[in-house]
Parts: structure tokens; sequence; C-alpha cells
């Protein structure tokens, strides 16, 4: 099978197409033809080489949002999930590929109605969007922020906060053109990335949900109202200073608090209900994904490249190409022997 796989740590042109054996399911996994491959900001942290510490070493295959048909079942498998299409989340790697693996756990059928893109642009970051909201406990009626808002898990956040009834929603973003875009889905404040508003903006915020982290943490972090809740989410711009909790202790009588969140932590039954609930809400309309661009799977390179210039609003998707042979058809023949 084709796959895309980091050839040198550093810059996208690092990423090359490969040919590689289909992988075989594990006990507790099945292998998906992939119809849609999400790229992720993660793809490009593990490309740059930042975590060659953490075992991920050249030749990894990058990608962990798949959406396709099951082809085969590991050990302790219903093997009914085969011919199934579905959403999977491979983990931290395999996905750039026509055929990847993933625990079965993870899987949510593809509901009719739903593309596989949108499936791969909906899943892992509304995941995140929806119980990082719920950490910090957000209610109808209070104020949201969302710092770095213009990307797969804030654009998200953006809907599900306005959806869920917030008295305001505002959100940081480097353009007026992607403010205007997230205020059609549902912001009300614009500010630029440093927390400056082009108009009047809330003075204070019950929830901020914060994808960026970096040096401007703790200025974000006083901005929350008494009983306030900041949840961070990703960490875009870095980690914050390490004294960062010093606003929250100078402002003491504010009770404010603060969390980081991984979907890491949610139990696999809870991450697949809410992932289907945001793909039931994306079908009914009531969810926009935000797909930046669908290119090949062999464009992988183009894909980081327009990561890598802040190009992208919302998700960039990979679609391995069908001209050749069918990888279900190469699915089936690695299986059979
Ligand atoms: N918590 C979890 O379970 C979980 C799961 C998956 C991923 N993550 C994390 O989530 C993050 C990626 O999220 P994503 O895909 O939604 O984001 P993204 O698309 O990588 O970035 C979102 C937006 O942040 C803004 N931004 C970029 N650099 C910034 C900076 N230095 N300061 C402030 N804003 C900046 C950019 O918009 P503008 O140019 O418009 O400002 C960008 O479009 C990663 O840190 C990843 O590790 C977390």
């Amino acid at each position: 099978m084709r796959a895309v796989a980091i050839q040198t740590f550093g810059g996208p042109e690092g990423l090359a197409v490969i040919d590689l054996p289909v992988p075989r399911p594990s006990a507790g996994q099945v292998l998906i033809a992939a119809e849609a491959i999400g790229v992720g900001g993660v793809d490009a942290v593990i490309r740059r080489g930042t975590l060659a510490a953490y075992g991920f070493t050249t030749g990894h295959v990058p990608g962990g949002e798949i959406a396709g048909t099951v082809t085969a079942v590991g050990d302790g498998v219903d093997a009914a999930w085969v011919g199934r299409r579905v959403w999977g989340f491979a983990g931290l790697g395999g996905g750039y590929a026509e055929l990847a693996v993933a625990p079965a756990e993870s899987l949510v059928p593809l509901p009719a109605g739903l593309s596989p893109a949108d499936a791969v642009t909906v899943g892992s970051s509304g995941a995140v969007a929806h119980f990082g909201l719920r950490r910090a406990c957000f209610a109808p009626g209070q104020s949201v922020l969302v710092r770095g808002a213009a990307g797969g898990i804030g654009i998200i956040a953006v809907q599900l906060a306005a959806r869920g009834g917030a008295s305001a929603v505002a959100v940081t973003t480097s353009s007026a053109a992607r403010g205007a875009r997230l205020t059609a889905l549902g912001a009300t404040h614009v500010l630029d990335r440093a927390g400056q508003a082009a108009g009047d903006a809330p003075a204070g915020y019950d929830v901020i949900i914060d994808v960026a982290a970096g040096p401007d943490l703790p200025s974000f972090f006083s901005r929350l109202n008494p009983n306030g809740r900041m949840v961070a989410v990703g960490v875009i711009a870095g980690y914050p200073p390490p004294d960062f909790a010093g606003p929250m202790f100078a402002a003491f009588q504010k009770s404010m608090s603060f969390a980081t969140f991984s979907t890491d932590t949610v139990p696999p039954a809870e991450r697949r209900a809410a992932t289907a609930e945001l793909f039931a809400a994306a079908v009914r309309g009531e969810l926009q994904a935000v797909v930046h661009d669908v290119l090949p799977l062999a464009q992988a390179v183009l894909a980081h490249q327009k990561m890598e210039a802040g190009q992208v609003f919302g998700r960039i998707v990979l679609v391995p190409e069908r001209s050749g042979s069918d990888p279900r058809a190469i699915a089936c023949a690695a299986i059979e022997r």
C-alpha cells in the first residue's frame, strides 16, 4: 500500500510517499481502508522532530484520524464491523496511508449524510471542544473566550458555545477575514492574538478555552471573571511561563480556576457517544465542518506547507487516490495470505 512517512525530521519536504506492507490488525484493532485522513497540528510537531525523544523516529507515518471502510478485524473484535463505514482514531501515527489500523474501541459509525472529510474534521477536534467546555463547566448565559479559534478545535468550540447559549463568544485570531468567518460561525467579538478588540468586548469572561497557551497565557488568565475557569486544550504557542500562576494568586479573592484538558482522560465509550452526537449535529446542519482543503494523500507535503504558512482555517484532509488497485482488495489479499 502507499503511505506517507517522515524521511527526515524538519520541514514539510521531509515527508515522502513510500510503499509499505498492509498492516495487520492486532487484537482489539480493525483495519480501515481510508477515504479521508485528517491532518493535525500534532503531525507537524512530530514531523519537525520535536518529539524524537519520545520514540518518534524517521520512517514514522503521521496521522491519527481516518474515515473509511473496515476491511478486517483483529482477535476479539466483532466481525460485523467488516464492510461498515466508520470514523476511527489511530492515535499518534499510521493514518497517512491507504490502509490504517485503529482500536475498535475508537470506532464511530459514519452516519448517512456525513462525508468522510467532514467526519475527520469534526471527529477529534469536536471531542476536544465538547469535553473542554464541559471541563470548564460552561453553562448557558455565560461569556466565553476561545484563544486560537481559527483551528479545528476552536472553530467547533465557538459553534458549541454559541449553540449552548453563551452570552458572548469572543475569539482571538490573526486577521479580520478570519474574524469575519468566525463571526459567521457564532463569534460575537473578535480580538487579535494579543487580546485587543477591534470594537467593544467583554471586560471579563466566565470561561476561556485556550488552544494557544504560550507566553501570553497569564494575561488572558487575568481576564477571567470571579469564579471563572480557563481550560488549556492545546499548546500551539508553547508552554506558558513557569510562574503563570502569579495572576491567580494576585487575585486570590476572584476564585479563578485553571486546568489542562486532554481527551486521553475521557473513557472511550464517552468519547464515542460525544463524537456520534457531534456527527448527528453536523448532519442536522447544527454544526459546520470547516474543511480548508482536500488534497491527494501524495500531496501531504503541500498540506504541511500550508499549515506551516499559517494559511489553514479549519482542517486539511488527505484522500488516497483510487486510480490504482482498490486498497480494500489489497487488504483482503493481504489478510488471505
Ligand atoms: N486537548 C486534547 O485532547 C488535544 C487533542 C488534539 C490536539 N490537541 C492540541 O491542540 C492544538 C492544535 O489545535 P488546532 O488544530 O485546533 O489548532 P491549529 O489549527 O494548529 O491552530 C489554531 C489557530 O491558533 C492560532 N495561532 C497559531 N499560533 C498562535 C500563537 N503563537 N498565538 C496565538 N494563536 C496562535 C492560529 O490562528 P490565527 O492565525 O487566526 O491566530 C491557528 O489557526 C495542539 O497544541 C495539539 O497538541 C489537544
